[in-house]
């Protein structure tokens, strides 16, 4: 089997908003790459034998007074260094150039020009001038720039406000950027990275869905022997891979326990037991639990008071089940690269929290139960690919987020049961009509939240006092910004129809206009 990690790349985090956009573009040109903090053991950078090193933007100014904080080690190794931003001035200054505030701080759109035939930007343009130069469209955002070329480097790339935009010592296969070519506003970014890894570094695109598989069963099998492995399912993305992964690796040895909530969406809970008890002949216990999260959940109406009840009734469930199996060495978790990442690194944003709630985190103590994360080195598009390549149905796999406490948080108030039944028809038909109208992969997310507020209605000669419904849609890339999406009017006008006359519990349906921020995605 080929060895998928060979060819690999070190990505040296200055503190760069966009660190982990180079790391998702060096993965999808098919190379291996971690990312260490700058401030990572030399020796650990050194025992990752990286083939090449690309150095991230970040927040500080690199000013004369400071000496850069490049450790030793990246230069000692003799790989190819590729500094971005901030990372291309720490560069310059570790050579001894100058480098100052910029008269302008520049962020946005520039145009470059390419200069000096360098093996990194040679015939990548967006556009020709007159002198028959190179021009590049991309992404600025620095305040500091580089005023002389350090020793041994040339120029290549340069801007009407900061003339040393790009350098090089070809020799040594250094090179940096001023702009941000891990963005997709830099229209040629991809393609330079990609010729660093290549042409530059010598890597070889190995790392693929294909590969990763294999690469993943044969790890899981050389890590657990012939022991028993528990899977918490919750039949979103990240647990449903680990538990096809897991089939595939060691079939009979993984035990799931699915707890069916009763607020899961529509079908949710047949459709997790179809694809994985049925199709896949995956062992899973399902607990039908909707009882006891509807009687905790009674008069409780308090967002953050209702994220503890169904979390800590979720882990007590899930326990109890697990000390019913016997035998069981390991706990298998879906955790993903930027849990990981997070995890390591100063962000301890809401993602992190998020996640704690989502892996079953708190199993008693003497089960002892080992940790098995067979995700831990991917992205979210990366196990997206993964589980395509494992045959999971598309459906399951590009399914939009679906918060842990589900329906809970989207009934404001108090939960009952009523109300469970009425949100889901909404959010069905929803969805139903995204898919059938070919808008369901143009939003990142869509749901239906119901409001427990009454209103007047009229529906044929009859008068209808019942429940509002709110339709939610936004588009984000990463889901700590987002806007609403322009749904078609005729689109959300047949929304409010068909909801309103197939439901009778619901008068009205408004569409949500809120962008994140103020607002967030949930309404709880
Ligand atoms: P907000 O509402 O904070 O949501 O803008 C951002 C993203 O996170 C999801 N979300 C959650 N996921 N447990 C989860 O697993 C939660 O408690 C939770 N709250 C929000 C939300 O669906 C959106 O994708």
């Amino acid at each position: 089997m080929p060895d998928i990690y060979t060819d690999k790349i070190l990505i040296l985090d200055f503190g760069s908003q966009f660190t982990q956009l180079i790391a998702r573009r060096v993965r999808e040109a098919g190379v291996y790459c971690e990312i260490y903090g700058c401030d990572a053991d030399p020796d650990r950078i050194r025992s990752f034998a990286p083939k090449g090193i690309i150095l991230s933007g970040g927040p500080e100014s690199v000013s004369a007074s400071a000496p850069s904080d490049i450790p030793d080690v990246v230069f000692d190794l003799a790989v190819p260094v590729f500094g971005v931003c901030y990372g291309m001035q720490a560069m310059a200054a570790y050579f001894g150039a100058d480098v100052g505030a910029a008269d302008h701080a520049e962020f946005g759109y520039a145009t470059v020009r390419a200069r000096g035939h360098s093996a990194l930007l040679r015939d990548i343009q967006d556009d020709v001038n007159e002198q028959g130069h190179g021009l590049l469209d991309v992404w600025m955002s620095h305040g500091d720039r580089v005023e002389s070329l350090p020793n041994g480097f040339k120029l290549i790339a340069s801007t009407d406000s900061a003339p040393v935009a790009g350098i090089a010592d070809e020799s040594r296969g250094y090179y940096g950027l001023q702009f941000h070519c891990e963005v997709t506003h830099t229209k040629q970014g991809a393609r330079i990275i990609q010729r660093f890894l290549t042409d530059i570094c010598g890597c070889e695109a190995q790392w693929q869905p294909a590969g990763i598989v294999d690469s993943s069963i044969e790890s899981v099998r050389a890590q657990v022997g012939s022991d028993n492995v528990l899977l918490g399912l919750s039949g979103g993305v990240d647990s449903s891979v680990v538990a096809a992964l897991l089939h595939q690796a060691i079939g009979a040895q993984l035990t799931c326990v699915f707890v069916d909530t009763g607020l899961l969406r529509h079908a949710e809970g047949d459709q997790v037991m179809d694809t994985f008890a049925n199709s896949l002949g995956v062992k899973v216990i399902r607990v039908n639990a909707e009882d006891q999260f509807l009687q905790a959940l009674a008069g409780v109406s308090d967002p953050e008071q209702k994220r503890k009840v169904i979390g800590g009734l979720f882990v007590e469930i899930f326990e109890a089940e697990a000390n019913k199996i016997t035998d069981v060495k390991w706990l298998a978790q879906g955790t993903i690269y930027p849990d990981v990442i997070e995890s390591a690194g100063s962000a301890t944003g809401k993602a992190h929290v998020i996640k704690s709630h989502h892996n079953v985190g708190g199993l008693p103590a003497h089960m002892k139960l080992q940790l098995l994360e067979p995700l831990r080195e991917l992205f979210k598009d990366e196990v997206r690919r993964v589980g395509h390549q494992l045959g999971l149905p598309a459906a399951m796999i590009d399914r939009h987020p679906f918060p842990g406490p589900g329906l809970g948080v989207r009934i404001l108030g108090e939960v009952t049961k009523p109300f469970a039944d009425t949100l889901r028809k909404a959010d069905h038909i929803f969805i139903e009509e995204l898919r059938n109208h070919d808008l369901y992969d143009k939003v990142s997310q869509a749901f239906a939240v119901f409001l427990p507020v009454k209103s007047v209605g009229v529906t044929g000669d009859g008068r209808r006092y019942a429940h509002v419904i709110s339709l939610r849609a936004v588009e984000t890339t990463d889901f700590m910004t987002a806007v609403w999406a322009r749904l078609p009017y005729d689109f959300l006008d047949l929304m409010s129809r068909r909801i309103i006359n197939e439901i009778e519990g619901v008068s009205r349906v408004v569409y949500d206009i809120s962008g994140k921020p103020p607002a967030t995605i949930e309404w709880e």
